[in-house]
């Protein structure tokens, strides 16, 4: 009985859906069997919040720190424990169906592309990648596995983000003519440091080896790159850019329909090879949509204690640009959008009697267990946030090029005439951890 409800399930989803079958041959009892990569941190949120799903279930978690299990350990009693993504992989084959990828930025590529080439559903973190060609390749490889998949910008999902992207899509403030968006927080504003430091004994708990994954081999220091400061470090993370652009961008991408950039450009002050820069601006120009105006919309990002001209705002006297955010600015008026607050609309005059109507939030993260579970898409899938992710990593490639305008041809991958620049798009793999196009 239950192996003929079994087949027709596996047989009826896969046509049905024309996704893997995954579930169902392994699990009888239709939970969906994840696995977490990364366990303490945001992982162990994402864990919480993914877990609390009714058919979640946590068939293993990897930490290469053995140190930071015991929060999710207390939440989730009794699931296995691993060390090295690979070997959980493949130890556990079938018997997992989906994967959270909750580690430091370098190593997101890694996972999420050997989980999508088992067939594996994936909720990975922001930014999707280290790389302007990884966020291509799990894009394309999301696409091929026909998995189901979910960028970990949660706050895609929040009353605050969807009632901005609702009115600016309602046409509230007319057709945009710009957006400016910052970040007040400096890059490199954990360490301050501008080369490696000298190295220190690795705790006992932390596989520093399994650490560095795709990256080469450097010395362990403490302090400056497990936990959390790894992401002043070039080969890591994506400073400020990396941290929030996948944050305070995606609103402007879901209002107003943007993909690729067709031109970058940055300034930035205290850069070197090592770290990312303290402070930065980057002058992207897009294509125009149906809500811009004119053939292309320029879409300015500032951090580090860059600002816009708060002029631009129209705000009334005494009110200050919000800490992080962006303003739309429209034909028939301004939209500030505060990370993470409610819209505002300027010049309040202008909106006096006009009331926002609060958009529902959705759980992101039960979003996705809800989406691998029907067979249905996500609104932050890598279809989406690929491209999102492209950018915002494409200008961490032209902060490290600054000055120079870049032109974009997304389909080819090509920046034309600036083979530096180009270079900057992937990055070397130590050997044996070398990342595989999508295929
Ligand atoms: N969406 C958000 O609001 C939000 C907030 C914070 C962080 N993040 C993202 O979450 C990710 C993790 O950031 P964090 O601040 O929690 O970092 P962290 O360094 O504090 O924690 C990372 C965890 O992953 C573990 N880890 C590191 N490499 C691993 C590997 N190869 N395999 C298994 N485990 C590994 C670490 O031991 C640690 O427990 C980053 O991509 C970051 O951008 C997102």
């Amino acid at each position: 009985m239950n192996t003929t409800r079994r087949t027709f399930l596996k047989t009826s989803t896969t046509a049905v859906l024309g996704f893997p079958a995954i579930l169902g041959a392994q699990n009888p009892n239709s939970n969906l069997q994840i696995v977490g990569v990364g366990c303490d941190g945001k992982g162990f949120s994402d864990l919480k919040e993914v877990g609390s799903h009714a058919r979640a279930k946590y068939v293993g978690f990897c930490d290469v720190d053995s140190g930071r299990f015991s929060k999710i350990d207390q939440m989730f009693p009794g699931v296995p424990h691993h060390v090295d993504f690979r070997e959980m992989f493949s130890k556990l084959g079938a018997a997992f169906d989906a994967v959270v990828v909750s580690t430091p930025d370098h190593m997101h590529a890694a996972i999420a592309m050997a989980a999508m080439r088992m067939g594996k559903h994936v909720y990975c973190q922001k930014p999707l990648t280290h790389t302007v060609w990884e966020a291509r390749q799990l894009r394309l490889q999301a696409a091929k596995s026909k998995v189901r998949t979910q960028m970990g910008n949660q706050i895609h999902s929040a009353s605050e983000y969807r009632t901005g992207v609702k009115l600016l899509r309602d046409g509230v403030i007319g057709k945009i003519l710009a957006v400016h968006s910052w970040q007040r927080n400096g890059g490199n504003g954990y360490t301050k440091l501008t080369a490696p430091p000298a190295p220190g004994i690795a705790p006992e708990t932390l596989n520093w080896d399994l650490w560095l994954g795709v990256a080469p081999k450097r010395e362990y220091a403490p302090d400056v790159y497990h936990p959390f400061k790894w992401r002043d470090w070039q080969e890591f993370g994506g400073g400020t850019m990396g941290d929030f652009g996948c944050h305070i961008l995606d609103p402007v991408f879901s209002a107003l329909g943007l993909g690729s950039p067709s031109s970058v450009r940055a300034e930035n002050e205290g850069l070197n090879e090592h770290t990312w820069p303290s402070a930065e601006t980057v002058h992207y120009v897009f294509p125009g949509t149906k809500y811009t105006k004119g053939p292309s919309l320029h879409v300015t990002w500032y951090d580090g204690g860059r600002l816009p001209d708060a002029a631009l705002a129209q705000l009334p006297a005494g009110q200050e640009l919000a800490r992080a955010g962006s303003i739309f600015i429209g034909e028939g008026g301004v939209l500030m959008q505060p990370h993470v607050g409610m819209p505002q609309l300027f010049p309040v005059e202008k909106f006096s009697s006009f009331q926002i109507e609060k958009q529902p939030a959705g759980n992101h993260y039960h979003a996705w267990v809800d989406a691998v579970l029907a067979g249905t898409e996500t609104s932050d899938n890598f279809d989406y946030a690929g491209p999102l992710t492209e950018a915002v990593l494409l200008g961490n490639a032209a902060t490290r090029i600054p000055g120079v305008t870049l032109d974009w041809d997304a389909a080819a991958m090509r920046l034309p005439g600036h083979p530096e620049a180009e270079r900057l798009l992937r990055r070397k793999y130590r050997e044996g951890w070398e990342i595989q196009p999508a295929g």
